[in-house]
């Protein structure tokens, strides 16, 4: 019997893992120096959560989500965002009695029923900050500039934050209605789901896509579908004009479709060249209702989240071509002449691992030759020999395989230190 991981699920392997890392690691950076302190919420969470913030009428939650009953008869949902659930956590620790405005982020994996294609996976993962507490226009500005700082981060260049305003709830039931009043006549025509979104979300029959919809819509709406009031209008104008101080390169876009029911007031995408039709690194907004939604006071937010694997897939394009330069040697091989010579190898593998070198040895009895191979294949720096003549002398015999193996003898007491001592902090790693 043989087995393979799910569609739309992968495994990381070397050297994607190392790639990973480093993007994580920039990232945890970033958030860190923009004031954004981590967040780990669980992969689980209560079906409801997503049904009341992501929306009844979303994709999500009509088609996406990973839900099961659980012994107990409650609907339980792999997490398909990480939004409502930092909500609810802020909530539940009253963050928004005991610090108020309050800055996370998260990174983690996420879970869609979607269907399996480039840039579209089942299990994906997401880098995403979420700033509970505020109405201010400078948060999205921040929230905005943040994301464009991400993908610089990462190693994408030229992305563009395509930007919008929903306007306030108020202005969504007035645009609502108004888009009602538009496509009345042309109701009968509608496909099937789209009549359901006519009633329950009538902006979602925009996002259609049955050419025979998309002509009605092209008859019938121009530009953005939502009206917005005085303030909502002066927050859009005061967003782009801190985005434009802030030097990101935005796109003002009237058509803007989000798949979550939760925004108001700005919403944006941040796309990069090159990625083909899942072009979105990154998307988010404001959502200044969800907190009060949840049981909490009227509190402003809003955040984003990237897709980890659009952002490493964008890079990949944007990096030069690789040149074939060899990478540095690094670490110690311990190659032992014998069986009977392990434990007192393993002592001093253990001794240069105490002083953070990376040091490996062969546990399986391979010949001297087959270990010399090995070390040079997981390119380590030196390969130190143990064997009856070395243990007897009370030294080893030490190859450094940079210099063409030229070979030393050092004693077994001082081998740790020297050898550690030689290889510079960044080089002491013997990778595979
Ligand atoms: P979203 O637009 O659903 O927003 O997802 C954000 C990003 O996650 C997308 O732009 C994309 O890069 C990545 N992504 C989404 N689905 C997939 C998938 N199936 N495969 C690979 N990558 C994917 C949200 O999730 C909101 N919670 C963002 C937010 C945070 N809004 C406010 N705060």
């Amino acid at each position: 019997m043989s087995f393979q991981a799910l569609r739309g699920t992968s495994d990381l392997l070397a050297p994607d893992v190392a790639r990973w890392s480093a993007a994580e690691h920039r990232l945890r950076r970033l958030a860190a120096t923009h004031g954004y302190r981590e967040i780990r919420t669980p992969i689980m969470e209560d079906a409801v959560l997503f049904l009341r913030s992501v929306g009844e009428t979303s994709d999500i939650v009509q088609k996406e989500m990973f839900q099961f009953e659980d012994r107990g008869g409650h609907q339980i949902v792999l997490r398909p965002e990480g939004t409502a659930a930092v909500v609810r956590a802020y909530l539940e620790h009253n963050l928004h009695k005991t610090q108020g405005f309050t800055k996370l982020f998260y990174l983690g994996p996420m879970f869609r029923a979607e269907r399996p294609q480039a840039g579209r996976f089942r299990q994906f993962h997401q880098y995403g900050v979420e700033a509970l507490g505020s109405a201010s226009p400078w948060v999205d500005v921040e929230v905005i500039a943040l994301a464009h700082e991400m993908a610089k981060a990462c190693g994408v260049p030229g992305a563009v934050a395509w930007i919008a305003s929903m306007g306030c709830r108020a202005d969504q039931a007035r645009s609502a209605e108004a888009l009602r009043k538009k496509l009345a006549p042309h109701r009968a025509t509608l496909c099937a789901d789209c009549q359901a979104r006519f009633e329950k979300n009538v902006f979602r029959v925009l996002d259609c896509k049955k050419p025979e919809d998309q002509k009605t819509i092209a008859s019938v709406q121009h530009g953005s579908p939502f009206l917005l009031c005085e303030e909502c209008a002066a927050h859009f104008s005061q967003v782009k004009d801190g985005l434009r101080q802030a030097g990101v390169p935005c796109e003002d876009t009237a058509a803007f479709a989000r798949g979550l029911d939760y925004y108001t007031r700005t919403v944006f995408e941040l796309r990069a060249p090159g990625l083909g039709a899942q072009d979105a690194l990154a998307a988010g907004g404001r959502y200044d209702h969800l907190i009060e939604d949840f049981g909490g006071p009227p509190m402003g937010a809003a955040g984003f989240a990237g897709g980890i694997e659009r952002l490493l897939t964008a890079a990949a394009h944007a990096a030069a071509p690789q040149t074939a330069e060899e990478p540095a040697r690094r670490g110690v091989y311990l190659a032992t002449a014998k069986p009977a010579l392990l434990p007192k190898a393993f002592q001093l593998v253990s001794a240069l691992r105490r002083q953070g070198v990376e040091a490996t040895l062969d546990y399986d009895g391979g010949s001297l030759r087959a270990q010399m191979r090995e070390a040079d294949k997981l390119g380590c720096r030196y390969v130190a020999i143990l064997g009856d003549q070395e243990l007897a002398k009370g030294e080893l015999t030490v190859k450094d395989l940079a210099q063409g193996g030229a070979q030393e003898s050092i004693a077994l007491d001082r081998v740790a230190e020297t050898l550690a001592g030689r290889l510079s902090h960044k080089a002491k790693a013997c990778h595979r």
